[in-house]
Parts: C-alpha cells; structure tokens; sequence
C-alpha cells in the first residue's frame, strides 16, 4: 500500500521523522508531500525545505518527497495513494485532524491513519522551532543535522548582520 505523510515541514523535526519512519514500517510506500499552498508565513522556502526533507529521509527505504498544489485528496488521486498518515501529539492535534480527516473522506473516500507521537517529541512542533531559532537558541536536539546545520547559517548571518534580525528570513 502506498501512504502519504502531508505536511508545511517549515522545517522539518524529529517529530515528523518519527512519524514518517513508522509510516515506512508500515506501507510499502511512503510519499512526503509538501503543501505549498498554505497562507504560512513560511521561514525556508519550498526548495530548501524539499532538500533538508530530502537529507533526513536518505536513509528510509520506500520514502519519497512529493510537491503538493491544490487539494489534498486530489493530490492522493493522482499519485494513486492509499491511506493519509498524520502524527497525533497530544489531544488538540486531534481535533483538527479529525475534522480535515473526515472532510477528506467525505470528498474522496480516503482513509486517515492517525499515529501517536513518541512521547519524546511531544513537545515539539516546527512553529516552536522557528521561534526558538529566530530567537538564537540551539535547536540541534530537535531537529536532523539537515536542519540544525541552516539554522545555524541563518543564526550566523544574522549574527554578522547585527541584532537579531526576527525578520530578515521570515
Ligand atoms: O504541517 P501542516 O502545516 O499542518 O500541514 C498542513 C497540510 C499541508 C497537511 C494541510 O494544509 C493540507 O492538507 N493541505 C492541502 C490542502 C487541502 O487539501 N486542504 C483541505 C484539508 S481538509
């Protein structure tokens, strides 16, 4: 069966990795689809998010990045992809994606497997990440080499720029 793992991935975490990777155990296939239409005020754009998902994933077999335009579930029609997998961290996630779960469903018959986090980055979210790096803190613990290496670029750069520089790459 081949399972899609959507997400902004801005950027991406241990977190979503976890989930991905258990995806992998599970499908014999597991597309990475990045949504690019989303109204986020996006910190990395869609190509350097496609390369940092595309390093961290290198060593999943079965794992590919995806790009998605458009609707979800027409995405999912046109790849010939069988079940959405999406990570539940803690009971607020649920009830967002229960409710986009059900719309997809309703507009397409397309199932949703929904898999608990690890309990190890529950905490995290990438919202938090990019706060925490604009901020200069070291997120080297929560996220792959792939990621921590630009956000230490981007950290030194703003460095060199002077001040903290939130806005220069928001
Ligand atoms: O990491 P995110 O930002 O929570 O990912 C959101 C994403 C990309 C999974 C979601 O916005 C999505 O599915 N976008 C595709 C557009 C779509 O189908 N929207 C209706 C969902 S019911």
């Amino acid at each position: 069966m081949r399972a899609i793992c959507p997400g902004s991935f801005d950027p991406v975490t241990h977190g979503h990795l976890d989930v991905i990777a258990r995806a992998a155990h599970l499908f014999d296939e597991v597309i990475v689809a990045l949504g690019r239409n989303s109204s986020k005020n996006y910190l990395f754009t869609v190509e350097e998010r496609v390369a940092m998902l595309t390093e961290a994933t290198a060593d999943m077999p079965g794992v590919r990045i995806g790009l998605m335009d458009g609707l979800l579930v027409d995405y999912c029609r046109n790849e010939g992809v069988d079940v959405i997998v999406k990570g539940l961290r803690f009971a607020g996630d649920f009830e967002f994606e229960v409710q986009m779960s059900q719309m997809n469903h309703a507009l397409s018959g397309i199932e949703t497997i929904m898999l608990p986090t690890s309990a190890r980055w529950a905490h995290l979210s990438s919202t938090i990440i990019r706060e925490v790096a604009k901020l200069g803190g070291d997120v080297s613990d929560f996220v792959p080499d792939a990621v921590a290496e630009r956000i230490r670029a981007m950290q030194r750069a703003r460095e060199r720029a002077g001040g903290s520089g939130a806005d220069a790459a928001s």
